[in-house]
């Protein structure tokens, strides 16, 4: 068995051992420990920390807009891509008091497609049965990875269900990219009902921060769907009362989904309102439309005065994740109340 070191967090105090064939990130989620990630490839910066103490480090492939060379010379590190050689020292720059001791450890599932619907042109929503075991505890709003057997593709997608709602059922909203290795296989009847897939998880940080009344503000595009559907269902089924509204980017009617959902959760949640913006309606599906129009971003910054004290959730493709953040600041929610799920694909990977 290979050699095992002691990794410190700062400014936490928090110590676990992590062996060398890990990465930090890795060993710390199967002992519990929820750490800030995102994609775990090296491609979103999510886990970008500060190694304090300890130079013994190396990186599986990563992507220089993650950790561009200057800032791995400064000592900075991503923990989704670290192993350690010796014992070191790691100082969280983004750390969650609420949420750091709360994970659930990794776990292991073989689970069956029950169903594969077109929900628009390009997502599918897919629906897994647990077979062993025949629950996974999650939070709503993580993701697991789903590995088909015979492909030998795992990629990161997002629950849309909550634990609760639909026990023992997995429920997920995957965009089909032409050439995706894995997507096509659900366009192309590489992945069927009836076949068996592996899936590994909880992860993530995309969770609802309770213990609070904060207004909830959600920002989400193409399958960035998922979770943000999964936090509504909570919500409801929560009886929450908090003030929410939902921003979700489309190119043209076509691109809408969930939409009858969407409005029974309206009157489910006496305080929720679900807003859809179209960013191409000149076309020719997208005629009588009396929704809002433009980028997405463009329309919270149009519709909202001030967002300050608010709680913010980012969903969906990366481009609209990073040009929500500056908006958001810029009507006053606090940046570390700006909770993000980067969908980054694995294409990017550079090093
Ligand atoms: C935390 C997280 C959660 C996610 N949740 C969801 C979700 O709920 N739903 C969802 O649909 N997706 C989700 N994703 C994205 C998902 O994991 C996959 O990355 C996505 O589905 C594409 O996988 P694929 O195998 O179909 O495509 P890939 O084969 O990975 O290709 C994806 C795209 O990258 C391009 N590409 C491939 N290789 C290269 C290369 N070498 N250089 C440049 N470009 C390349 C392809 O042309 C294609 O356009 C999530 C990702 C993360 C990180
Ligand atoms: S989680 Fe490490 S770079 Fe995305």
């Amino acid at each position: 068995m290979a050699d095992r070191h002691l990794v410190r967090f700062e400014p936490v105090g928090i110590e676990i051992e992590v062996g060398e064939e890990q990465t930090i990130l890795r060993a710390a989620a199967e002992q519990g420990l929820m750490l800030m990630h995102g994609c775990k490839e090296g491609q979103c910066a999510a886990c970008k920390s500060f190694v304090l103490d300890g130079e013994d480090i190396e990186l599986d492939k990563y992507s220089t807009f993650a950790l561009p060379d200057f800032e791995k010379d400064e000592g900075f590190t991503l923990l989704c891509r670290a192993h350690v050689y010796e014992d070191v020292t790691i100082e969280l720059l983004h750390y969650d008091e609420e949420l750091i001791k709360s994970g659930l450890p990794l776990q292991r599932a073989t689970a069956e497609v029950a169903a594969i619907e077109e929900v628009t042109h390009d997502l599918r929503h897919v629906t897994l049965t647990l077979l062993d075991p025949t629950e996974l505890r999650y939070f709503p709003g993580q993701y697991v990875d789903v590995t088909v057997p015979h492909h030998g593709v795992t990629r990161s997608f997002s629950m849309a269900n909550t634990p609760t709602g639909r026990a023992g059922t997995l429920e997920f909203v995957i965009k089909v990219y032409p050439d995706g290795h894995f997507s096509s296989l659900l366009a192309g009847g590489g992945l069927s009902v009836g076949d068996r897939v592996e899936v590994v998880g909880p992860y993530g940080v995309f969770t609802l921060r309770e213990g609070s009344d904060a207004r909830i503000v959600l920002v989400g595009g193409g399958a960035g769907m998922a979770p943000i559907l999964a936090l509504l269902r909570a919500l409801a089924e929560r009886g929450s009362g908090r003030d929410i509204v939902f921003y979700y980017g489309a190119r043209t009617t076509r691109d809408l989904c969930f939409e009858d959902e969407l409005h029974e959760l309206e009157r489910a949640l006496p305080r929720f309102r679900y807003v859809p913006a179209l960013s191409e309606p000149d076309s020719a599906d997208s005629a009588g439309w009396d929704g809002e129009t433009g980028f997405v971003t463009d329309v919270l910054k149009r519709r909202e005065e001030s967002l300050t004290g608010a709680h913010a959730y980012v969903c969906g493709p990366p481009p609209m994740v990073e040009a929500a953040m500056p908006v958001l600041e810029g009507l006053g929610v606090e940046e570390r109340r700006i909770y993000y799920d980067k969908f980054t694909t694995t294409g990017n990977a550079e090093k």
